[in-house]
């Protein structure tokens, strides 16, 4: 009984990677243009209220949502399609996300392995906000009804929780308000990993930044991290089986395949047998071509911070019509 309606966020915690591009803001933009005419919302937000649960510079934030802001809509999301805009400017996503602080329960957050992750031996010293930062990303979902939510395999476990809050929620009141909203988690670079550890996914957050490749990232930056990016000796298997334990490997050949929207065992058809110092400099050519048009359009609409804004104030007027009906519905359902 609930329409389909598409919710995602990325936090402006940093500049964007090439993880963000393929596993989040590329999927948003072919969800944005699958809908185009069917009425279903699709609704993206910069997550400012996240990316504050550890330290950010004032400054560095504003410029980071700002540019965050600008790598949506140079990589191809709409103002006219999309609502885009930024958490923090519609209240109704703290003031639901408190709700479900006191819906969720400790156990559930404390079995994130994200909080585990980033927490880490020192997690007394972690911010609450950390800790709670599961049941906020269920409002930002929940506050809209959103049904659909692309995002990175990394996020998967996020939105699981979402459903359970949805149904404990659902469930301890008696009513059917909140759908169980499903992740779409789809195409070859689901987990983009770090270039120097593959191990580790790709993220804005590494300390390292030969780790990552940037949107903002120029074309001899992009050379030299995909030239040193650890691999193994061996030459490339001819198909997907052989990356089997290796993967470095499979990590560039993954991210080869979502940039030249390809199967891996296509891409492996062509490039099976030849050697990583053959093949990085065609990847790097590959991510340049892919790449550089948006960073282009990024760096001109940062001359315009103030069309930025605008952007994301209408998109927050929008979202706010959207959103106060379903609190103001919430605390009736509370008694509040
Ligand atoms: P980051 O870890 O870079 O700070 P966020 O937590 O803001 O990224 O995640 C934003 C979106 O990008 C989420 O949908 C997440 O799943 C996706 N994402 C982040 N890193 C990767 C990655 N390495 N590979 C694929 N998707 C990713
Ligand atoms: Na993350």
């Amino acid at each position: 009984t609930f329409q389909p309606r598409v919710f995602s966020g990325i936090q402006p915690s940093g500049g964007l990677t090439l993880g963000n591009y393929l596993g989040a803001i590329r999927r948003f933009v072919d969800t944005q243009n699958a809908n185009r005419d069917s009425g279903i919302e699709t609704i993206y937000c910069m997550v400012d209220q996240h990316a504050i649960t550890v330290w950010q510079d004032p400054a560095a934030l504003t410029r980071n949502t700002r540019e965050l802001a600008a790598g949506y809509i140079a990589a191809g999301l709409d103002p006219a399609k999309s609502i885009l805009f930024n958490q923090s400017q519609v209240a109704e996503h703290a003031q639901l996300a408190w709700i479900f602080n006191c819906v969720a329960r400790m156990g559930w957050m404390q079995r994130m392995t994200q909080w585990k992750d980033k927490a880490g031996k020192n997690s007394q010293n972690a911010s609450l906000g950390l800790f709670a930062y599961p049941a906020l990303m269920a409002a930002d979902i929940l506050i809209y009804h959103a049904t659909h939510v692309p995002v990175g395999e990394d996020q998967k476990q996020h939105v699981e929780l979402t459903r359970d809050i949805a149904a404990k929620f659902n469930h301890d009141f008696g009513v059917d308000f909140f759908p169980l909203t499903e992740p779409v988690i789809e195409g070859a670079a689901t987990r983009v990993m770090s270039l120097r550890d593959g191990s580790k996914k790709m993220s804005k957050s590494d300390p390292s930044d030969a780790s990552r490749i940037n949107m903002t990232d120029d074309a001899d930056t992009i050379a030299q991290k995909f030239r040193k990016a650890k691999t193994d000796p061996d030459a490339l298997p001819s198909e997907a089986a052989g990356l089997e334990g290796r993967p470095e490997a499979r990590n560039l050949v993954n991210i080869y395949a979502a940039l030249n929207d390809q199967s891996v065992d296509e891409v492996l058809r062509d490039v099976g047998g030849r050697q990583f110092s053959e093949f990085k400099p065609m990847l790097s050519d590959l991510a340049v071509a892919k790449l550089s048009p948006i960073s282009g359009e990024m760096a001109r609409l940062m001359q315009a911070p103030d069309e930025i804004d605008a952007i994301l104030r209408s998109g927050a007027d929008r979202a706010r019509v959207m959103a106060a009906p379903i609190l103001k519905r919430t605390y009736e359902i509370v008694g509040m």
